[in-house]
């Protein structure tokens, strides 16, 4: 046996992180701040007093759950795409009484971490975790084979997406779970900058610590050597595109290798690292159509901050 034990580098990381460091318009796509530490990290901004997200719609889901569970199928299987630790899942459990949960997640470790957590608190219901990239149209355990469907999408993590990938994403749950499927999602709305903003620089530095983290991940896995402390959090409301964009900016000239590759950035130049995109109410629903999805109902809050939606999967009509 070798002795020597090798941290294996995710080979998308590297070809994300040096494709993107080299663009035009440097950028790395948010789904690489979930290492172990971007994800505490991230449960740590979901507390915050400053980030309403998540507190929002969780209440959204105690205090509309009976309607949910409704207006939903006896005998379901809920389907949540991309599950990580969610806290909001046990509350559609308990409201929905599902025949079965699929979790879906391309993180393996974080996957079996939470399906067994959920499997204490719900002994009985069958639980099939599927450890794979939603961002396609993938195939359902079997053992739900004629299951009605209702998929899970909370978090306004669709926000993550620019249009375009998101009507990809919303088509490819469509046709994962089927005409007639459902799907629960949430959906983070437009409201003032200064909630906004506040939101993604919070007073306490937690969301400046997530976003620096990523440059932490790249020097620990793709053997980098960036001097973090020069570069600084930047979140900024881009109006046009209606969202929030963290960056990274420099705040010197600095330059750096990673996996033997240099780079070098100017101060004020920075690594776009997430966009955050917020919804009016008719954008929301407007995205949910153009990819085959029909909203039967819509849940918000008393400031409307944000929204969950329940929707259909639609048959192709004929025009008009
Ligand atoms: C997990 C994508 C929904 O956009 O609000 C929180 C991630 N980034 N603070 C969001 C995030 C900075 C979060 N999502």
């Amino acid at each position: 046996m070798d002795a020597v034990t090798t941290v294996r580098a995710d080979p998308a990381f590297r070809a994300d992180v040096l494709a993107g460091l080299a663009a035009p318009i440097p950028a790395v796509p948010a789904r690489w701040f979930y290492d172990h530490r971007g994800s505490k990290l991230f449960e740590a901004i979901t507390r915050l007093p400053e980030y309403y997200p998540t507190r929002t719609e969780t209440a959204l889901l105690e205090r509309h759950s009976g309607e949910i569970a409704a207006l939903s199928a006896r005998n379901a299987a809920i389907i949540e795409f991309g599950s990580g630790s969610s806290a909001k899942t046990p509350i559609l459990l308990r409201a929905v009484a599902p025949a079965a949960y699929v979790p879906i997640d391309i993180s393996g470790d974080f996957l079996r971490e939470s399906a067994a957590a959920l499997q204490a608190e719900f002994p009985a219901l069958p639980i099939h975790p599927v450890e794979a990239d939603f961002t396609g149209s993938l195939a359902l355990p079997e053992a739900i084979a004629g299951l009605p469907r209702l998929g899970f999408f909370p978090g306004s993590t669709i926000g993550n997406l620019v249009a375009r990938t998101a009507v990809d994403l919303l088509r490819a749950m469509k046709e994962t779970l089927g005409e007639g499927s459902r799907l629960l999602i949430g959906m983070d709305r437009i409201k003032s900058v200064e909630v906004l903003l506040a939101a993604y620089d919070d007073a306490a530095g937690v969301t400046a610590a997530f976003n620096l983290n990523l440059l932490h991940r790249i020097n620990t896995e793709l053997d980098g050597d960036i001097p973090v402390e020069a570069f600084r959090h930047r979140a900024i409301w881009n109006d046009e595109m209606s969202r929030i964009e963290m960056h990274l900016e420099a705040v010197r000239d600095v330059a750096f290798t990673v996996s033997g590759q240099r780079f070098s950035f100017g101060a004020g130049e920075t690594i776009h690292t997430e966009n955050s995109h917020k919804y009016g109410h008719r954008d929301s629903r407007l995205m949910l159509r153009a990819a085959g999805w029909g909203v039967i109902e819509e849940w918000t809050d008393e400031k409307q901050w944000f929204s969950i939606i329940l929707a259909e999967a639609e048959p192709p009509r004929f025009a008009p």
